[in-house]
């Protein structure tokens, strides 16, 4: 079994939000970094379009927050909006320090101006990439500058289980404090108990919630659901977004076709070619996600066709080439040559919006307890986000908290207040369970979940559909419970005990909210109301209540 020591920082995650907080820190701080899986399991690796950063000065920072703004419906924290955005510019400069190969203007390479591709709701090109593949990209540029760092290891197929906070040890007389995290070894099946000062949540979104998903197996909302079972706020499950254009093709499993082969001119068209996008928005199909995927499910529905088809087949063979050889490439396999037809697409579930309820340093409500990335709830995209915007929020957030446990580190609070001695844990235990008997249930549950979610809490709901979701998991539930309670841990057990945790905070945050706005549209509310335009939907915890509650 690998042992993990004692740690000053666990980071629970690899990817973009996880590996950035890491090198933020300075070298005498102890860090360790799990991933569940290989160490490029998570979304980063899969991303596409690029960064949305407004590197074209002051007017383009006030644009990117209008836009930000907009396709959030008016529900982002508009000082966040800021905040995030205004550092843009700031976090391209630090990746390209890191040797980060962004795509240039000129196709040699010589030009000194990034290259800028346009997606969904920017009212500009204002996306920094590396051709097709910009997260498996910035990916290889962060781990190789981790890998340089003797205070950071990481630790590959490691799934934390639960976070261990000094409430849960019965210490309740001092203020809750996240002390470390019990972790499952999947390769010895032992779990083991990692004590850290600080925890740092990196684990990504939840799309997994759902049957058809752009989203890697890792997606299954873990970070979401431990901080909500430690005591955390979760905020805004509601908005779950679902990408307009994942390929239809039944061996691809979830190969999204980027947003940013629109941006670059292509269109979208039914069976018969007729092209509908501009029926539906005046920025046809550059409007935000939202409306598109609304769209292309409504003419599914109204045609009865299997999919819609994406054209970009009039830009010539050499120009799909140079903007996009991975998707190009992976289409090839399939038997589909984009430079020569259109795409058979689909939408499918891709962006958790909401999540774990954090400040301005991505502290959650627990102390010694933070939340970056796709796992948090910071306020910036509000009811959608615009495309682009994770990968900024990840780095801009990574750096937050690393400041934040610095700056405390280094404050002389921190003299007179030193952090508490982590005290006694008690080892996992295991003695009162047996090995699973019946590991059918496990896998029939993840089913009947995913397509629950699938068929009652997609891109149109409705009340009686959201109520029979509920009633549903509430059944699955128990169920997974009552198996946990007796028997020993696995992968695909604790993975399906999240998720049917994240797919009740969804259900829950999408009755509360009686309007449709952004990703959340239900045929029950049909209108937006002006007077939820700045209210979000906060999960409590303790009181196990959704309330609205203004930012
Ligand atoms: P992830 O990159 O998902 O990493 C999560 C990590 O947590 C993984 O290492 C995983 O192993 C680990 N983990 C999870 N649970 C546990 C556990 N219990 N124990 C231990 N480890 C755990 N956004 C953009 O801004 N631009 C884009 O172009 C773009 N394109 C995208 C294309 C695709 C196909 C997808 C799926 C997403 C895209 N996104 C894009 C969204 C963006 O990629 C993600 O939101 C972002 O990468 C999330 O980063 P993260 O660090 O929060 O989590
Ligand atoms: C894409 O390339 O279409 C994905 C961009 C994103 O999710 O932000």
């Amino acid at each position: 079994m690998t042992q993990i020591p004692p740690v000053d920082v666990l980071i629970i995650g690899s990817g973009a939000a996880g590996l950035s907080a890491a090198l933020r820190l300075p070298s005498n701080v102890r860090v360790a970094i799990l991933s569940k899986g290989p160490i490029n399991s998570g979304s980063t690796p899969w991303a596409q379009g690029g960064i949305a950063a407004a590197l074209g000065g002051i007017e383009d920072v006030e644009q990117h927050i209008r836009d930000t703004c907009r396709a959030g419906s008016d529900l982002p924290d508009v000082d966040v909006v800021r905040r995030v955005v205004e550092s843009g510019a700031r976090q391209i400069d630090w990746l390209l320090s890191l040797g980060m190969p962004f795509s240039s203007e000129s196709s040699t390479g010589e030009s000194e101006h990034l290259h800028l591709t346009r997606e969904g709701g920017h009212g500009t090109r204002r996306i920094a990439h590396a051709a097709d593949h910009t997260g498996r990209t910035l990916i290889e540029t962060l781990l190789e500058s981790v890998y340089a760092r003797p205070n950071i290891t990481l630790f590959e197929h490691q799934l934390a289980v639960d976070l261990i906070t000094t409430h849960r040890l019965g210490l309740n007389d001092q203020p809750n404090r996240c002390v470390g995290a019990y972790v499952l070894d999947i390769k010895s099946d032992h779990v083991q108990t990692v004590r850290a000062h600080q925890v740092i949540l990196a684990s990504g979104g939840a799309a997994k919630a759902y049957l058809y998903t752009t989203n890697p197996d890792s997606s299954t909302g873990d970070g979401i659901a431990m901080g909500w079972r430690a005591g955390c706020r979760v905020a805004n499950m509601e908005f779950m977004q679902f990408h307009p254009t994942c390929l239809f093709e039944p061996r691809a499993k979830s190969f999204l076709i980027s947003e940013a082969v629109r941006g670059e001119g292509g269109v979208l068209l039914l069976p018969d070619g007729t092209r509908f996008m501009p029926d539906y928005h005046p920025d046809a199909e550059l409007a935000p996600r939202d409306v598109v995927a609304r769209a292309i499910d409504s003419e599914m529905k109204r045609t009865g066709a299997d999919c819609v088809y994406l054209d970009i087949s009039f830009k010539g063979k050499a120009f799909i080439e140079e903007h996009f050889p991975m998707i190009h490439e992976r289409c090839l396999q399939y038997g589909y040559d984009m430079t020569r037809q259109p795409l058979p697409v689909v939408p499918a579930a891709h962006y958790t919006c909401g999540g774990i309820v954090v400040n301005k340093h991505g502290r959650t409500d627990i102390a010694g307890l933070y939340a970056i990335g796709e796992t948090s709830h910071t306020g910036l995209h509000g009811a959608n986000r615009l495309a682009s915007n994770s990968l900024l929020e990840c780095l801009v957030y990574g750096e937050a908290a690393a400041q934040d446990i610095v700056s405390w580190h280094d404050s002389p609070k921190s003299a007179t207040h030193p952090i508490p001695a982590i005290p006694a844990i008690p080892d996992w235990d295991d003695s009162q369970v047996t090995d699973p008997d019946e590991a059918v249930i496990v896998s029939h549950n993840w089913d009947e979940l995913r397509r629950a979610m699938w068929d009652y809490v997609g891109i149109v709901r409705t009340t009686k559909r959201l109520e029979r979701a509920a009633h549903r998991i509430a059944l699955l539930r128990r169920e997974i419970q009552d198996y946990y309670a007796h028997f020993r841990v696995s992968k695909n057990l604790l993975e399906l005990r999240n998720l049917v945790e994240v797919a009740d905070l969804i259900v829950k945050s999408a009755l509360a909210r009686h309007e449709s706005r952004g990703l959340h549209f239900t045929r029950d509310y049909p209108e937006s109301n002006p007077e939820l335009a700045h209210i979000n939907t906060i999960c409590t915890p303790q009181s196990q209540r959704v309330t609205a509650s203004a930012p």
